[in-house]
């Protein structure tokens, strides 16, 4: 099986990459990556003897039906994925997340070829802190920023492909991922390279927000899962129950640092910051059968911890740049 994977040099992308490489040794993997600033060769250093490294941009149309051409399964990371440099400049937002999942439909539909497409549950917008609710595959689309906007755009793409054109399409919404080789500019990564340095956690507003945390290796099996025996045309929403909220976050680092559970600093809030999300993975589990293997948070945040400090070469490029763009904005 040949599968092209956008955006594979990015956080989820190149972990979907290496746990391909590991457990399904009969798959040729190639991946499209323009290598913005998310994205670091170096993420798949480990296997780059078993994959194709592809850089250009996946709004290079006649780049993209080359590659789709040579496929038979397209798995779409590619994105602009940060909420915050959305608020700064939507421009490339709209340009990956919107023409390049378009570029892309127009090459599947052209070869024939098998397509899962990546998306968020920020789709969904935000649930109340005091909510029992939790998204499903019937929550109403309501995108509050540019960035989940993009998202729930290329979301509708893909099923109007499906339904006008027949693409051989399936969409998993997952919630917030964490792991290893994560961009350090994200909430996690922060906050552990933070403490590396002996820098105090930072923690947006009153740290009430809650995210639905998996593992990226859970989400990454269960888009396998999906590609497998999901029901073309249908969405999945990706969650393993991990609601905390971000004050439990910074908590839980400090915990794992030894530090006192208060030894971080309020930062100002970020402007139309969604207060809780929660996924209902009920579908998943029970169409499908897939479980999580990480439904400890705790423990899997240490050896999140653990790898970011046996891995300091890959992050510490980046780490001034990242910091300095955050004070300038005083967060
Ligand atoms: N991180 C999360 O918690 C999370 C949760 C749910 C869904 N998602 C979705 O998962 C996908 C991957 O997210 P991530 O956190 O790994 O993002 P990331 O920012 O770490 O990686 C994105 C990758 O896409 C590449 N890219 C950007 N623009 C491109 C273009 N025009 N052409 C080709 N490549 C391009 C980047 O170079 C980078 O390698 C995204 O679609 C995102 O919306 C992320």
């Amino acid at each position: 099986m040949r599968v092209l994977v956008t955006g594979g040099a990015g956080f989820i992308g190149s972990n979907f990459v290496h746990q391909t490489v590991r457990e399904r040794p009969e798959v040729r993997v190639t991946v499209l990556d323009a290598l913005t600033y998310a994205g670091d060769r170096e993420s798949l250093a480990p296997v780059a003897d078993k994959v194709t490294l592809v850089e250009g941009s996946i709004t290079d149309a006649a780049l993209v039906d080359s590659l789709v051409a040579d496929s038979d399964l397209v798995v779409h990371f590619a994105a602009e994925s940060h909420n915050d440099n959305s608020l700064n400049d939507p421009s490339p937002f709209v340009q990956t997340n919107l023409i390049g999942t378009f570029t892309l439909l127009e090459a599947v539909r052209k070869h024939g070829v098998r397509f899962h497409h990546i998306s968020t549950d920020e789709v969904y917008g935000d649930l109340e802190l005091d909510d029992p609710a939790k998204f499903t595959p019937d929550t109403p689309y309501n995108p509050s920023s540019p960035y989940s906007s993009t998202k729930a755009g290329s979301d509708l793409l893909v099923r109007a492909w499906v339904r006008s054109f027949g693409v051989q399409a399936t969409i998993s919404n997952c919630s917030n991922n964490y792991g290893p080789y994560q961009h350090i500019e994200k909430f996690i990564p922060r906050q552990i390279t933070n403490l590396i340095d002996g820098v105090r956690p930072k923690l947006y507003g009153a740290g009430e927000n809650v995210r639905d945390w998996i593992h990226v290796e859970d989400h990454n099996s269960a888009v396998w899962a999906i590609i497998e025996r999901g029901r073309i045309g249908e969405t999945y929403l990706i969650g393993a129950d991990g609601e905390k909220n971000n004050l439990e976050v910074v908590e839980t680092l400090l915990e794992i640092f030894g530090l006192a559970k208060d030894d971080f600093e309020h930062v100002k809030d970020r402007p139309g910051h969604d207060l809780r999300y929660a996924i209902d993975a009920t579908k998943l589990r029970d169409e499908l059968g897939w479980t999580p293997k990480y439904t400890d948070f705790e423990s899997g945040l240490r050896a999140t911890v653990d790898w970011y400090k046996a891995n300091e070469a890959w992050w510490r490029p980046a780490k001034q740049a990242t910091e300095a763009k955050y004070a300038a904005q005083g967060q």
